[in-house]
């Protein structure tokens, strides 16, 4: 397991890999791994010949309320994890903007409802950085968790949109044992915060129940998930939507491959989670 620290290296790197006829999968994170990581590195290692995993914690995606500065960290537990997995390569860039950075890619419609309308700014942020890390890693595949649908459409959007090289894979959420997605932000929560936040997940299943017992309606669905979510008073919900999983767009009516997608608060903590319903 190597660790590189500079783009320059890590080009080099990743082009004589290409020259030598190899395969590279990349698993782009911001560390603190987790399970639903494991799994993208799993589903990386069996794609490519060499396996990078990247770890930075980008600042242009969260909002200047956001929680940048506490963003959880630990270097040595994400470099096990990654052993673990077979990882060959970690890309642990310390700056990835350069004095004067002035370009930006702006994915438009995908990115303007959902979390969009709550964090200005974000997906600019991440398909920036997942661009430049394309431009850097040289991946034949990237591998991205389901669970930030949003940023999985976008970084899709994006790579149809610019003619990028790499094919993107996207893995289903790892759950908890209870059914909460897996997330590194899930460590915000204190331990009655935690027992609560089952109702999120909950809340999608009840829906999905519904769906599946034949009630189609939107309108239908998305009250099904707000009582079953009201049982837990701690949510603030930003939003609760039945959208097209392609265009993100909601829908009226759930038909195949509707998701449900929500946003909560629970005390300072921002949860986000989505479920195929049908
Ligand atoms: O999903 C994440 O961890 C980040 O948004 C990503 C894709 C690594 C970009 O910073």
């Amino acid at each position: 397991l190597k660790v590189v620290t500079s783009s320059a290296q890590m080009q080099k790197l990743a082009g004589a890999a290409r020259l030598r006829g190899k395969t590279i999968a990349f698993v782009p994170t911001m560390g603190y791994l987790h399970a639903g990581h494991a799994r993208l590195l799993k589903v990386g290692r069996r794609l490519g010949d060499v396996l990078v995993l990247s770890i930075f914690v980008n600042p242009m995606q969260f909002g200047p309320k956001e929680d940048l500065s506490r963003y959880p960290r630990d270097f040595r537990r994400d470099s096990k994890i990654a052993r673990a997995e077979g990882t060959d390569i970690i890309f642990k860039p310390g700056e990835m903007y350069p004095p004067g950075f002035q370009t930006h890619i702006e994915v438009e419609k995908v990115t303007t409802g959902l979390c969009g309308e709550f964090r200005p700014g974000h997906f600019t942020g991440v398909t920036t950085i997942v661009a430049k890390l394309f431009n850097v890693v040289k991946p034949h595949f990237a591998v991205f968790g389901t669970k930030d649908l949003q940023q999985l459409v976008s970084i899709k959007r994006m790579v149809r949109d610019l003619d990028m090289d790499v094919k993107i894979i996207p893995v289903l959420t790892v759950r908890e044992a209870d059914g909460l997605a897996m997330s590194s932000r899930n460590a915000y929560l204190s331990p009655d915060e935690r027992t609560k936040a089952v109702a999120l997940p909950n809340a999608l299943k009840a829906a999905k129940a519904l769906a599946r017992s034949g009630v189609k309606s939107a309108g239908a669905l998305k009250s099904a998930a707000l009582k079953a979510l009201a049982k837990e008073p701690a949510f603030k919900i930003q939003y609760l939507e039945v959208v097209d999983p392609d265009t993100l767009e909601p829908v009226k009516v759930a038909g195949k491959g509707s998701v449900m997608a929500v946003a909560a608060y629970l005390g300072k903590t921002r949860l986000i989670d989505n479920l195929v319903l049908a």
